[in-house]
């Protein structure tokens, strides 16, 4: 599909090979979060407790990420038991302090998410049990309105800080981006479907492998998901469109909810029918 830039497309996260998770390629150009409560809404994505993702928090127990960091490079979707979602850490190799661990309960990936076409890159994954909300932990609303082009953002991650060092950073990095128009992302990127992405960045200010999945957050609002790219830095990068998804972000957040509701009320109706039966 991507013709002759093929070959130098990747998805921005970190290639975990069967048990070992081996991190590419970061946030390029940007610096070092100080104040964690900045960006509290980030979080970071572990398997079998490593980096490999980013996200953002969306409500108490659900967190959005990109669908390709729902599947391990065989395309099957992880083990829900190998997965952690860690909120509120600034240092990821020292995350002790003002920190939430929790487990993964439920994943909703797309349902037409493409891996080779790279379409619908977006997921939400129900957490264990709810965040609490503190200075470093906070929600952030979903996109209200379609981002125009130009508009300065924040992209943020533990990823690769350049392209061809293997190692992933220890402190979230951020940097701001704009968005670029349409016409000039069809240059880079001809054949992708621009409903559904937005491109951002500017020559050496990128995201990278290991933030896959984060958050480009514009004027306070999640507007995309780090989703690919040509190298890093060089081009802008793919970032999935959350705005397009909001009525999917929804249904799926209020479809869990629902279903939680559902056996609470079957347990109450059957508690009830038991009663009256004994009753009689
Ligand atoms: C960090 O940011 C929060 C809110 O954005 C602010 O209240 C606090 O004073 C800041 N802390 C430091 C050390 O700058
Ligand atoms: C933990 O939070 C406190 C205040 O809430 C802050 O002063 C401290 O720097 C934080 N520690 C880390 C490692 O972020
Ligand atoms: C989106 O929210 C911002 C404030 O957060 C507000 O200023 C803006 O008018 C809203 N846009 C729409 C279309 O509701
Ligand atoms: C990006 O984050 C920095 C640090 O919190 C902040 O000073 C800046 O205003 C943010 N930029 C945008 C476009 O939100």
């Amino acid at each position: 599909m991507f013709g002759k830039i093929v070959f130098f497309i990747a998805f921005r996260f970190i290639c975990v090979q069967s048990d070992s998770v081996k991190p590419q390629l970061k946030i390029i150009g940007g610096d070092s979060v100080r104040n964690r409560s900045d960006f509290p809404y980030q979080v970071s994505l572990r398997l079998k407790g490593s980096h490999f993702c980013g996200g953002a928090i969306i409500d108490h127990s659900f967190i959005i990420t990109a669908a390709h960091c729902c599947f391990n490079d065989q395309e099957k979707p992880w083990t829900l038991k190998y997965l952690n979602v860690v909120a509120g850490d600034l240092n990821i190799r020292n995350h002790l302090t003002n920190t939430s661990t929790r487990g993964v309960k439920k994943v909703f990936w797309h349902s037409d998410y493409h891996s080779k076409e790279i379409e619908n890159d977006i997921a939400i994954w129900e957490v264990s049990s709810p965040f609490v909300w503190t200075k470093h932990i906070q929600p952030i609303a979903i996109a209200n309105e379609s981002v125009k082009s130009n508009t300065l953002c924040n992209v943020s991650g533990w990823g690769v800080t350049q392209y061809e060092r293997n190692t992933i950073e220890n402190t979230l990095q951020f940097i701001e981006i704009p968005v670029n128009s349409k016409s000039s992302c069809r240059k880079i990127y001809p054949e992708v479907d621009y409903l559904h992405v937005l491109c951002a960045g500017s020559p050496g200010k990128d995201s990278c492998q290991g933030d896959s999945g984060g958050p480009l957050v514009c004027k306070g609002h999640l507007t995309g998901i780090v989703s690919y790219g040509i190298n890093c830095g060089i081009f802008p990068g793919i970032y999935t469109d959350v705005y397009h998804y909001r009525s999917w972000i929804r249904s799926k957040v209020r479809m869990s909810l629902g279903s939680k509701l559902n056996t609470n009320l079957t347990l109450i109706i059957s508690i009830l029918i038991f009663s009256i039966v004994l009753n009689l």
